[in-house]
């Protein structure tokens, strides 16, 4: 089967400016952190590529671990940009990362400039491209410098391989050293992306603020807490669901689901419910409330999935009310 974009790709998605930078994104993005490895049906991952794209998600999200096994999805990415994307290059912003471990040795893991040209490298060939638009570094190195890991980000971009850098999972001082650096260098920070979803808000304790007030975008991983967020376990774990996999990989696992989270989840979905929305919509609209959120990164395993949750660009505005009441059952102690 041979792939033509829809023409029409571009008529309901809304793009967001990342900082003060000139590159928007769409508030929707999608991530291959999971369902792109190489066991994965590779059929199947070219539905769930063809409608994001289809329905004007431009953003792909990679990492240099991604898999099973490690560069696996980068493999997988690389295979269906090869095949169907390649005549939209210059319509796709694809990015990657590296920061964890990828290969033995002290030089594949943290945040050496040995470690992150290399692994930027090694993700181009594994997806057959000449640069990536968004390169991070993703998590912070207690032990490299900070200078060195920013100058290895600053030299990637003089070396043509990005065009962009970010970070992610820096607190917000580490974020706000990591900003000062990278402007000092010439190569203004892009965007961090953090964990952020009803359930993990830690960004709303000051990496906003920092990132708004340095003109740095911001975007969301997570925000169904790993399919937590959606309706899909009121009623016991389906077999195909991610809870039910065996892939560890960091993956949700079964104890997550405790009675505690779930009642929570049974009340949130009242609330969407009550908006005409899905949970998984809501989930995501309030994410896309703040402004300053300039895109966030759905999981998908299903092409089903991608439409849904795309949908949460219909409503994302919320009442008072509205957020009082999600304040109210989010707020409900969790005994350990
Ligand atoms: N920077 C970092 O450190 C970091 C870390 C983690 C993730 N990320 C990025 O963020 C991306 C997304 O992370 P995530 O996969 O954890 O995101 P997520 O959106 O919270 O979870 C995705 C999972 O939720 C379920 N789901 C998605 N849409 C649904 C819907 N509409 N209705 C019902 N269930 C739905 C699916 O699970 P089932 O498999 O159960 O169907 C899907 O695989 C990753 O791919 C990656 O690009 C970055």
């Amino acid at each position: 089967m041979s792939y033509a974009a829809n023409p029409k790709r571009y008529d309901t998605m809304q793009y967001r400016r990342s900082g003060k930078s000139g590159l928007k994104l769409p508030a929707v993005s999608l991530g291959l952190w999971h369902n792109f490895g190489a066991m994965d049906d590779y059929e199947k991952c070219r539905t769930i590529i063809h409608s994001a794209f289809d329905n004007g998600i431009t953003h792909f999200d990679l990492a240099n671990n991604y898999g099973p096994p490690p560069g696996g999805a980068e493999e997988t990415f690389g295979k269906i940009f090869k095949q169907d994307l390649k005549p939209y290059r210059d319509e796709i912003i694809v990015s990657s990362k590296a920061g964890y471990d990828m290969w033995p040795g002290p030089y594949g893991d943290w945040g050496s400039k040995k470690y992150l040209v290399a692994s930027l490298d090694q993700s181009l060939k594994r997806m057959g491209l000449e640069y990536v638009d968004i390169f991070y570094h993703h998590r912070p190195d207690p032990e490299t410098p900070l200078e060195e890991t920013m100058a290895a980000l600053d030299l990637i971009v003089r070396q043509g391989k990005a065009l962009y850098v970010g970070i992610s999972n820096y607190s917000a001082a580490e974020a706000q050293k990591a900003i000062e650096v990278l402007n000092s260098l010439g190569t203004p920070l892009l965007i961090h992306q953090a964990k952020y979803s009803m359930l993990v808000r830690w960004v709303e304790d000051g990496l906003l603020d920092v990132l708004d007030k340095n003109g740095v975008g911001c975007i969301a991983f997570s925000s169904l807490a790993q399919g937590i967020l959606t309706n899909k376990y009121l009623n016991g774990i389906p077999a195909d669901s991610r809870a039910a996999s065996e892939r560890g990989n960091g993956a949700l696992e079964r104890n997550a689901l405790t009675q505690q989270i779930l009642s929570k989840v049974y009340q949130l979905n009242k609330i969407a419910e009550g908006r005409g929305q899905s949970l998984a919509q809501m989930a995501l609209g309030w994410i896309l409330k703040d402004q300053r959120m300039t895109s966030l990164i759905i999981g998908a395993s299903k092409p089903e999935q991608v439409i849904d949750s795309i949908h949460c660009l219909k409503n994302y505005n919320f009442t008072t009310d509205e957020l009082k009441a999600i304040e109210e059952i989010l707020s409900q102690p969790i005994e350990p």
